[in-house]
């Protein structure tokens, strides 16, 4: 099976879009065995725009879902992400506005993982965690171990490694937290021109994105969390 993975998070500015472009940066770059797709639903479009500009990106759409009811995009997305579930190598990334408009939520549901990139500033950690927990509610009533929430430490202040205050705040909640990602002033300066990873060279983001790209492609492309997921649901029934 294809994966879709979006990006996510109501409060705005925590870095879904940057994350977005780089991630998709990674798979064109250093996993080209996956057929990569790419929909920015918001009204924004800043993903588009960053990624759309050289042309590097074939499968690169902007499909605007906002506060406002756009019926034809949502079916539209949602029957994209279906379709990308059928070819084993194909990979959906979708981008998103911030706020929690239903029928973000909804094509949440049916995508494979939802990766929340969240600051270590309890501003940014609180409305996230009521996002997730907005999430988290729909897997338990549907009884879904999918989207497996993945929670990326952005923007990490150089000497600060201390996640604590983030993994307090989501105790309750079934998060992975994925490696972090260091604040760069050269990230800062790509929301016109997206450069990519290459531009990032020798610094700690770069070796960072690509750990991180690592991880996404071996737990959630690989399978690994839904094998941990399955055990667990095994071990939950037998109990
Ligand atoms: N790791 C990082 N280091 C430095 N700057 C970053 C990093 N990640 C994101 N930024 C910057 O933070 C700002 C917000 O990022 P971005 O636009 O990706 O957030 P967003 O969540 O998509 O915002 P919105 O909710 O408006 O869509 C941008 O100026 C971006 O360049
Ligand atoms: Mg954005």
């Amino acid at each position: 099976m294809g994966s879709s993975i979006m990006v996510a998070n109501m409060k705005g500015g925590v870095g879904k879009s940057t994350l977005t472009c780089y991630l998709a940066d990674y798979f064109r770059q250093y996993n080209r065995k996956r057929s990569l797709s790419l929909i920015d639903t918001d009204v924004q479009g800043s993903c588009f725009e960053m990624l759309g500009i050289d042309g590097r990106f074939e499968q690169l759409r902007h499909l605007p879902i906002g506060d406002r009811y756009d019926a034809v995009n949502v079916v539209t997305v949602d029957t994209l992400v279906r379709n990308h579930l059928s070819s084993a190598n194909d990979l959906l990334l979708i981008d998103t506005s911030a706020g929690k408009p239903d029928s973000i939520c909804q094509i949440a549901m049916m995508c494979h993982c939802l990766l929340v990139p969240v600051s270590i500033n309890w501003g940014d950690i609180r409305p996230t965690r009521d996002f997730i927990e907005e999430i988290q509610d729909r897997k338990d009533s549907s009884r879904t171990i999918t989207p497996h929430i993945i929670v990326v430490p952005n923007r990490i202040p150089h000497q600060q490694r201390d996640y604590s205050r983030l993994k307090d705040a989501l105790s309750e909640l079934d998060v992975v937290i994925a490696p972090g990602l260091s604040d760069l002033s050269i990230v800062r300066h790509q929301t016109e021109k997206f450069s990519g990873i290459e531009a990032t060279k020798g610094t700690r983001f770069h070796d960072e994105i690509i750990h991180f790209g690592n991880f996404i492609n071996e737990y959630i492309l690989g399978g690994k969390l839904d094998a941990i997921y399955a055990d667990t649901n095994v071990i939950e029934l037998r109990r």
